[in-house]
């Protein structure tokens, strides 16, 4: 066990976490930010997505040891006071989810994409969201949805 200091959300919480401990696990059973899922645990499904410092990462991966020193953001951490980014209003409006268990990693999955390209081509739309597996085949919406976000985004959304 060792004591760490994680950056969630612009928080900084102490935990202790086993060496071997996951930060999904960390995020959902410690610090009760249940809005990051646990699908496959291996890297496979793309459920546990967060961001660390902007990059999409797969939290139910690397030991929370792993994001020490890092800024993470959750799903929790996108809307401020209640606003919704320019993605997760674009879900909503064209309806990218069905169970919705996917939702937030995708959300997380295409922050990260419109982080690092604000107008992303078919091409690079199918690379970024390759490891993001929904089970109830809304995939059609989700793409309808990430180039809403990014008309959105280039027109002065927020992120
Ligand atoms: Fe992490 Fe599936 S739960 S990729």
């Amino acid at each position: 066990m060792s004591e760490l200091v994680l950056n969630i959300n612009g928080i900084s919480y102490k935990v202790i976490a086993a060496q071997e401990e996951t930060l999904l696990s960390v995020l959902r059973n410690q610090l009760n930010l249940t809005g990051t899922k646990y699908g496959c645990g291996e890297g496979q499904c793309g459920a546990c997505t967060v961001l660390m410092d902007g990059v999409a990462t797969r939290s139910c991966s690397i030991p929370a040891a792993a994001a020490a020193g890092a800024k993470v953001t959750t799903i929790e951490g996108l809307a401020v006071n209640g606003r919704l980014t320019a993605v997760q209003q674009a879900f909503l409006d064209e309806g990218a989810f069905q169970c919705g268990y996917c939702t937030s990693g995708m959300i997380m999955s295409v922050t990260a994409l419109l982080l690092d390209n604000r107008a992303p081509n078919d091409e690079q739309i199918h690379g970024a969201m390759n490891g993001n597996v929904c089970r109830c085949g809304t995939y059609p919406r989700i793409i309808e949805a990430i180039k809403r976000a990014s008309g959105l985004t280039t027109s002065g959304g927020d992120r």
